[in-house]
């Protein structure tokens, strides 16, 4: 049979091949790794993929890519990232180091809401413009698909913006973005005394708007005690799902109020961060499936000593995905290798464990398991082509990239 393109002879072929699930506990450690692997690309979908002899065997290519030596992985999958913002805020970095707390300095003015005016005011080329450019420096660094936020409007004009520049990246740049509403960020300033007025608008005006336009796959909501109470938090997300959109939350990251129990009860299908998140709650995520993302790199940057419990997490079975939470204010990180290191380095996560976090189960955190996350027939041939010696490489090496090759849908993109 002809095909399209062939790539051989990779010294190791990671394929992450799953059975439609995603890999839990234990499972996390099979990566489905092929010595001398490779795979047959047509339409930019894998045909097959298996040892070298036999794809030459079965299939011949217009175009071949030789990867003697080299390490092969499926493209990353980042499933949580907030790119689309003016001002950086490396000001409040520097006031961490003075000793002062991510919540004292969003209390006093500074975080989310710092980020809301340049966005507010920012025409759509100019944020398109900013984005794109960050963006690009994710696919570089091997991000083949995205999920991003909106989240710095926090009104209706200024969110569906943020949301119509996130669909327009997504045409214009070769990997998938998906979308995600995050009205629910943070109280904007003018409602900073008014939840109710707010909670209000977001059930009555925005949620419809964006379910309406179909701008937005997943409604996304941060769950914390300074921002989004559990009650609030509950009236939000059931007004997103009676509209249709799939549920995310920022649940747990600082205090354990109940967030991981609120994303099991809401059937989310991912609650990220989950730093402080209880026993009781981590255990009603794995009965209802929630995908739990994990971002080490968040609580690096926070200075934190309080890692999510990655180890109890898959101990007891859960289907971990991990992420970069790139953002201007708590995580300025763009790299999945990066967050690869902190994880295995931070939170005991194995080499193997924190590749399927970052490919498979990242897919499954953002309901796209049927088309990206592993290289097996039918799906998307995203992929990395890595100049190391073995895959373990990867967290071992940290501070610059050794991909020579990023491929999108079979084509090769950087
Ligand atoms: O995931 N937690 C809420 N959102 C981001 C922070 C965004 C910001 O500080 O601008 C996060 O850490
Ligand atoms: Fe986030």
């Amino acid at each position: 049979m002809l095909v399209d393109l062939i790539i051989h002879s990779a010294k190791e072929l990671i394929t992450m091949q799953c059975d439609g699930k995603p890999k839990m506990g234990k499972q996390m450690q099979d990566i489905g790794l092929i010595s001398d692997g490779a795979i047959a690309v047509l339409d930019g979908l894998i045909v097959e993929h298996g040892i070298t002899s036999t794809i030459r065997e079965k299939y011949q290519a217009h175009e071949y890519i030789d990867a003697s030596g080299k390490i092969v992985t499926p493209g990353f999958v980042d499933p949580h990232s907030h790119p689309v913002f003016v001002n950086t805020r490396e000001d409040e970095f520097a006031m961490r180091l003075a000793g002062k707390t991510y919540v004292d300095i969003a209390k006093s003015g500074g975080g989310i809401r710092s980020t809301i005016n340049t966005t507010r005011t920012a025409d759509e080329t100019t944020l398109f413009n900013l984005a794109a450019k960050r963006i690009w420096k994710m696919i570089q660094l091997g991000t083949t698909t995205l999920e991003a936020k909106s989240g710095y409007g926090l009104n209706t004009e200024s969110e569906l913006k943020q949301l119509r520049v996130i669909q327009a990246l997504n045409e214009a740049l070769p990997i998938d973005i998906v979308p995600t509403f995050m009205g629910a960020h943070e109280y904007p300033a003018e409602y900073k005394e008014n939840h109710e007025g707010y909670i209000d608008i977001l059930c009555s005006e925005m949620i419809p708007a964006v379910a309406t336009q179909g701008i937005a796959e997943f409604c996304d909501i941060f769950t914390e005690a300074h921002v989004f109470s559990i009650d609030e938090s509950l009236r939000i997300l059931s007004a997103a799902a009676a509209h249709g959109l799939k549920l995310k939350m920022h649940a747990d990251e600082i205090e354990p109020i109940g967030g991981a129990e609120l994303a099991a009860k809401m059937a989310c299908i991912s609650a990220d961060h989950l730093g402080a998140a209880s026993d009781a709650g981590i255990i009603a995520m794995k009965e209802a499936g929630v995908i739990p993302v994990l971002l080490p790199g968040t609580l690096f940057s926070l200075r934190s000593k309080n890692y999510a419990r990655a180890r109890f997490m898959i101990d007891n079975d859960l289907a971990v995905a991990i992420a970069t939470d790139y953002n201007p204010g708590s995580c300025n990180c763009d790299s999945m290798s990066m967050v690869i290191t902190l994880a295995c380095l931070q939170m005991n996560m194995s080499p193997e464990e924190a590749l399927a976090a970052s490919t498979i189960n990242a897919a499954w955190a953002i309901d796209k398991q049927d088309i990206v996350g592993s290289l097996e027939r039918g799906k998307y041939a995203d992929l990395l082509i890595w100049e190391i010696p073995s895959y373990r490489f990867i967290p071992y090496h940290f501070g610059s990239s050794h991909i020579e090759s990023v491929i999108k849908k079979g084509k090769v993109i950087s």
